[in-house]
């Protein structure tokens, strides 16, 4: 069978990288990240993919997935595994309605898979786990994007998506909605993507990929958009920032350090029907808030840190803004923002329920699994029918662990909306229209998923990319 091969040659290939990366040394205590050279990097803005061909309905683009060496930490060379060789990713932007058609090159030696995490997606474009590019071939992906959101392009192969993401495979995709483009919301160099990850480095520079099957991999060093420690020099206006956690296994809870708060206006299905306002905003893996920042409030030269309250004192601050100049703001933010269409619980014709728990496998490591069972490609725990709603409850039941243990529950194709956490109605910050929800251990969400109108298999899944890859995953299929 041709895909047992590829799955064969796939382990080698993967297991080879592994090998490569972990015998060097790690990096110990992190004397290179002396805290002189906090906020000294200047934060860098992933440029834009230029299509190489556009018409009335489509634009064109290439992308290779190549191997590349950055200067990421000061004075060190880091080898990445990027698209166009970039780490992040190229950002794609784009209107609603209008289509993408991507072609991949795989110039690395690992197979690969690329999946639109957020978008409605036919199936045979949606980056199954198994539909892997092998290194040297290429794949076209087509996308209608009917959904006006800020959404991430990111790798998907079977079994080590938790390590081509590591080293590189993601990047952020920005779908702008037909009324969005009337609102007087920031806009150009006003409008800023970041995008979370956390890395671990060797002395030298190397990325160290070092996974638990709980915790994920171990880090020791945040980047924003690739940059460890960045510093953002900001006029005295609005600002909308699309925040992404791109990390494969780290929550954050974000905050500013002058109390001053968020304005948030979007979550992972796009714009929110009206503002609202946040002190703190949970961010699991894989999910995406839109938020205002208003830097007239402070006098100039005023510097204020995004931190991530759920770090230690000493590594809290992940960022810092500078206030340096005052320029006219014609921006504001209107009280309304989108016309969203309502998921009405009432009209469900089905109810499902998803555990998410330790399997229980003979492996020596640690597995996952939903509902008992470890992922299978060749079957699927649900079968829906397009254009439905169902409600489906999801529950971390994951009590053995000595900590927290949590579960970012992603669907594929389907967006839904939190109908209930723990029996109460959800926070402000996830009452918009979602893809991912977070589970801490105990917690029991309840939503309702309205299932667009494409057909065929699709995947929802843990978005701890170590549990994704150790069996917490799941096929369902739409009739
Ligand atoms: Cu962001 Cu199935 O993934
Ligand atoms: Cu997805
Ligand atoms: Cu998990």
């Amino acid at each position: 069978m041709p895909s047992m091969l590829a799955r064969r040659d796939f382990l080698a290939l993967s297991g080879g990288a592994i090998a490569a990366i972990s015998r060097l040394r790690p990096f110990s205590a992190s004397p290179a990240y002396p805290s002189a050279h906090k906020f000294q990097s200047l934060l860098r803005i992933p440029s834009l993919l230029r299509p190489t061909q556009s018409d009335e309905t489509t634009d064109y683009y290439e992308i290779e997935q190549r191997q590349a060496s950055l200067e990421i930490l000061p004075g060190r060379q880091t080898t990445i595994w990027g698209y166009q060789g970039m780490f992040p990713g190229p950002t794609i932007k784009t209107r609603q309605s209008r289509r993408t058609v991507i072609r991949h090159t795989n110039k690395l030696d690992v197979p690969t898979v690329v999946h639109l995490h957020g978008g409605a997606t036919p199936s045979d474009s949606d980056g199954f786990p198994t539909d892997l590019i092998l290194p040297g071939r290429q794949k076209t992906y087509s996308y209608p994007n009917d959904r006006a959101a800020t959404l991430w392009y990111h790798d998907h192969a079977m079994d080590h998506t938790g390590l081509n993401i590591f080293m590189g495979l993601a990047g952020m995709y920005i779908v702008e909605g037909q009324e969005e483009r009337q609102l007087p919301l920031p806009r150009g160099e006003y409008d800023v993507p970041l995008v979370l990850q956390d890395r671990l480095f060797s002395a030298d520079g190397a990325l160290l990929y070092r996974p638990d099957p709980v915790d994920g991999p171990a880090t020791d060093v945040t980047l924003i958009n690739g940059t460890t420690w960045p510093r953002f020099d900001v006029s005295a206006c609005r600002y909308r920032f699309r925040i992404l956690n791109a990390s494969n296994a780290r929550s954050f809870r974000l905050a500013l350090s002058s109390r001053q708060q968020f304005v948030q206006i979007a979550t992972d299905g796009g714009l929110l029907a009206a503002p609202c306002v946040a002190q703190e905003i949970p961010l699991a893996m894989a999910e995406r808030v839109e938020v205002i920042v208003d830097f007239s409030v402070y006098p100039l030269n005023t510097t204020v840190t995004v931190d991530d309250q759920n770090a230690s004192l000493a590594e809290r601050s992940l960022l810092q803004f500078n206030v340096v100049r005052k320029v006219k703001d014609d921006s504001e933010i209107p009280d309304r923002l989108a016309e969203i269409s309502a998921i009405v619980p009432s009209r469900a014709t089905q109810r499902r329920s998803f555990v998410f728990t330790r399997a229980d496998s003979s492996h020596s490591e640690t597995r996952w699994s939903i509902n008992g069972k470890e992922f299978d490609a060749a079957r699927a725990i649900a079968e829906v029918s397009a254009n439905d709603i169902e409600l489906w409850r999801l529950a971390n039941h994951t009590f053995r662990e000595k900590h927290n243990v949590v579960h970012p529950v992603h669907l594929h194709l389907a967006n839904f909306q939190i109908l209930k956490r723990n029996g109460k109605p959800p926070a402000p910050y996830e009452s918009g229209l979602k893809d991912t929800a977070a589970l801490n251990v105990g917690d029991e969400v309840e939503i309702a998923v309205r299932f667009p109108g494409y057909k065929g298999k699709y995947l929802f899944h843990c978005h701890n990319l170590e549990h994704e890859d150790r069996g917490m995953m799941a096929r369902f299929d739409v009739h």
